[in-house]
């Protein structure tokens, strides 16, 4: 098999990149001059253990002879050239040859948590036992040991690319967003137990929305329900086993979930009621939107690169003040910073 992804130069504002990709998702578009092959590729980096890089890629020509070999979830030689279109690396692919892999070969093109899933599980439980309320922490704990979370919130990817888009993102998303709502709870004056079990069981319909097998689909449930209403049958489901949970507690709880995307435009059926149910909103879009300003690559040397979903430009190097350059700008922001 060719070696993992290796860098040539090309002209200038292009590189070629050449070497073992993981097809991550595939599709066949209508173009000017006839059909193109849209790839997401996952590459590994040359050192040992080094981040993999997802970038999306474009046949031209000869895309559908190319369409019908390739597939998401395998493993690809591609050959092409890196540049920056709309402000977002792509790659112009000149060759792509499928590859036989096995799962294992395969799963290095995953990306993993970094969090320890069984303290991340061991870390979720303490949180849950630590509600006051008994009908609430029974409800927590119940989902918990519920059989089908147990064997899918460890794995579960938060979302399909966006954010913690990980084995272990789901995770990894609701211990984040636990801990903060553990902590600005006495600030705001919020109901700790409220809010720890509504951020615990907002996205927990993804366990069933995506697939945590590579390339992380949408399942048939989660395109045909989505994972609010897929989290809220849950929850129903286990408040049924729970002696005399009362039926204002699970609306409660269901709101939660249905409400925390906060907006109708993004897929919210209700608009947060509460002031936990706005908390859980803005702490979820705070874990996320943090993650994907993490996730965007540098593009040139001043470590810029592009976050195509907000269209806003993100600067690698503004969180690690000793890169700063000596020009005045970057002299007055080291004084703020350092104040
Ligand atoms: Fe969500
Ligand atoms: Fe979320």
């Amino acid at each position: 098999m060719p070696g993992r992804e290796t860098e040539m130069a090309a002209g200038p504002g292009s590189k070629m990149v050449k070497g073992v990709a993981f097809v991550k998702s595939k599709s066949v578009q209508d173009a000017k001059n006839g059909p193109a092959l849209f790839l997401d590729l996952v590459f590994r980096s040359e050192s040992p253990g080094g981040p993999l890089r997802e970038i999306p890629a474009r046949l031209w020509e000869g895309a559908d002879s190319v369409a019908s070999r390739v597939e998401p979830g395998t493993l690809v030689y591609a050959e092409g050239q890196e540049i920056v279109f709309n402000g977002e690396n792509q790659i112009r692919l000149a060759r792509v040859q499928p590859l036989k892999a096995n799962p294992e070969e395969i799963r290095e093109y995953i990306p993993q948590t970094t969090l320890s899933v069984s303290s991340g599980m061991e870390r979720l439980r303490e949180y849950l036992e630590s509600l006051e309320d008994t009908h609430l922490r029974s409800l927590g704990l119940g989902i918990l040991s519920d059989p089908e979370v147990r064997a899918g919130l460890p794995l579960a990817p938060a979302a399909k690319k966006n954010h913690h888009a990980t084995l272990g993102g789901l995770l990894e998303h609701t211990l984040e967003i636990m801990e903060m709502g553990h902590r600005i709870a006495p600030v705001l004056g919020l109901n700790r137990d409220l809010l720890l079990l509504g951020l615990f069981l907002h996205d927990i319909g993804k366990c069933w929305e995506i697939s945590s097998q590579p390339g992380f689909s949408y399942t048939d449930e989660g395109r045909l329900v989505g994972h609010m209403y897929l989290g809220c049958e849950k929850v129903a489901q286990v408040a049924r086993t729970i002696d005399g949970f009362p039926e204002t507690y699970l609306r409660m709880v269901q709101h939660f979930i249905l409400s925390h995307h906060g907006e109708f435009a993004y897929g919210s059926p209700v608009l947060p009621s509460t002031p936990e149910a706005m908390a859980v909103h803005f702490l979820d879009n705070l874990s996320g939107q943090v993650n994907a300003m993490r996730k965007v690559q540098p593009q040139d040397r001043d470590q810029w690169g592009f976050e195509k979903n907000r269209g806003a430009y993100i600067w690698k190097k503004g969180s690690d003040p000793a890169t700063w350059d000596r020009s005045p700008i970057g002299q007055a922001l080291r004084k703020v910073f350092e104040r």
